[in-house]
């Protein structure tokens, strides 16, 4: 787990605020609702946070719960940051999205972001936590590796 304090609580905060989950669907959503509004209070100086849900055997994205303006509803997997992290399971961390061919611009205010796929007990990505910012060069390595913890923490409650 991470060494800093507020990396920490934020973590464990998600943990009880979770618990244990009985494999709803709508109780999934529910608790993704919640790690959202987490999120969008720990993160400074973002316009956007949320999830997008992969849709099974369609190499699609379907917005999931955020906090922010209204976003896009339907990502494929071959575009944007969001298609490639969900094509390649890898964390996108991106300083200044004009630069990153194919970005989908569904806030024209935001110029970074930071993609992290979350994995199932398979290693399919079944989903991921986005992020975005209206500063260049906004997230760090650290943030990246606190939202791949946020990543595992969510998996192993709510995908296992
Ligand atoms: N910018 C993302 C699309 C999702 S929004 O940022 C909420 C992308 O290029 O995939």
């Amino acid at each position: 787990m991470s060494e800093n304090n507020e990396e920490v609580t934020l973590l464990l905060q998600l943990e009880s605020l979770i618990g244990p989950w009985e494999g709803n669907i709508l109780r999934r959503y529910c608790h993704l609702s919640n790690a959202s509004a987490l999120l969008w209070d720990y993160f400074k100086q973002i316009n956007w946070v949320g999830f997008y849900l992969v849709e099974e055997g369609k190499e699609r994205l379907i917005l999931g719960p955020f906090q922010g303006k209204v976003a896009c509803t339907d990502i494929q997997f071959s575009r944007g940051v969001c298609g490639k992290a969900a094509r390649s399971a890898q964390s996108q961390l991106v300083e200044d999205v004009h630069l990153f061919p194919g970005h989908i611009a569904c806030d024209v205010a935001s110029r970074s972001e930071l993609v992290v796929p979350i994995l199932d007990a398979r290693g399919d990505v079944v989903a991921l936590i986005d992020v975005d910012s209206p500063l260049v060069g906004r997230f760090t390595k650290s943030d990246q590796t606190l939202l791949e913890q946020v990543s595992s923490l969510l998996a192993k409650m709510l995908w296992t």
